[in-house]
């Protein structure tokens, strides 16, 4: 069970006009044939999904969505749902990302999001990451826990094969500031401990990935940290020679 495939993430945000969006898609799906060792998943913005799902097809790209709503369809304006992503080409959402949560989700409304990802067969990631006035005041393992205490809410231990979680420090992200192998190490054994307190072995199944200004330079690295299952790549992951590298350095 602790045999997990590391998987490389390129979190897209709001970038790329659907046909800058289908070539950078061909990109990563050649590339990936040289990193057969590991998962590699794409999350375009809502616009460019089904060009990025039509360009992957046939690869082992994985596309998902960088947010979902926690209702199935309603009055929502603006809003996308589970289902919707689905119906688009994705097999993965973001769920509580730090710019969604800034944007307003709560706690209780991550876990929302994710228990409407699993009902409809996505795989969520699950964010989570503290502030650098968090971190100062050494509330970290805190706000770790208590944001995924809340996203896993209500889920049960023969669904957390389909869940994957994120560390991503607030203060590491779009920064260029990226935390030093040491914090990583400490954050993702916080929240390794905890799952498996929480739903005993099967709390080794989700990878925890590392995310917060992955680049080239720092991916080997942060990849062979202990506990680092993988890598939540955004500004890196925009283009395509940069993201092929920390593809090929895990
Ligand atoms: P960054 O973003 O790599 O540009 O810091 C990471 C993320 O927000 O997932």
């Amino acid at each position: 069970m602790t045999d997990r495939k590391p998987l490389i993430a390129g979190n897209w945000k709001m970038h790329m006009r659907r046909g800058e969006a289908a070539l950078l898609a061909g990109a990563v799906a050649a590339a990936s044939r040289e990193a057969e060792n590991v998962d590699v998943a794409v999350f375009p913005p809502f616009t460019a999904i089904d060009a990025v799902a039509t360009a992957a097809r046939g690869s082992r790209v994985i596309v998902g969505g960088q947010a979902c709503h926690y209702a199935e369809k309603g009055a929502h304006t603006g809003e996308i749902s589970a289902g919707m992503l689905l119906d688009a080409g994705c097999t993965m959402v973001l769920c509580g990302h730090s710019e969604r949560r800034a944007a307003g989700v709560s706690d209780e409304g991550v876990g929302d999001r994710v228990r409407s990802a699993l009902a409809v067969g996505l795989r969520p990631i699950i964010c989570c990451g503290e502030t650098l006035e968090e971190r100062e005041a050494g509330q970290t393992a805190e706000v770790l826990l208590r944001q995924m205490g809340a996203a896993l809410d209500g889920i049960a231990w023969h669904q957390l094969d389909r869940v994957d979680l994120a560390y991503e420090p607030v203060w590491a992200i779009g920064t260029g500031r990226t935390a030093t192998p040491q914090v990583a190490e400490k954050a993702h054994a916080t929240l390794r401990k905890w799952m498996v307190e929480k739903f005993e072995r099967h709390g080794e199944a989700p990878r925890i990935l590392y995310g917060g200004s992955v680049k080239p330079s720092n991916a080997k690295e942060l990849l062979a940290t202990a506990g680092v299952n993988g890598v939540l790549v955004g500004g890196a992951a925009l283009d395509a020679g940069s993201f092929r590298e920390i593809m090929l350095s895990a």
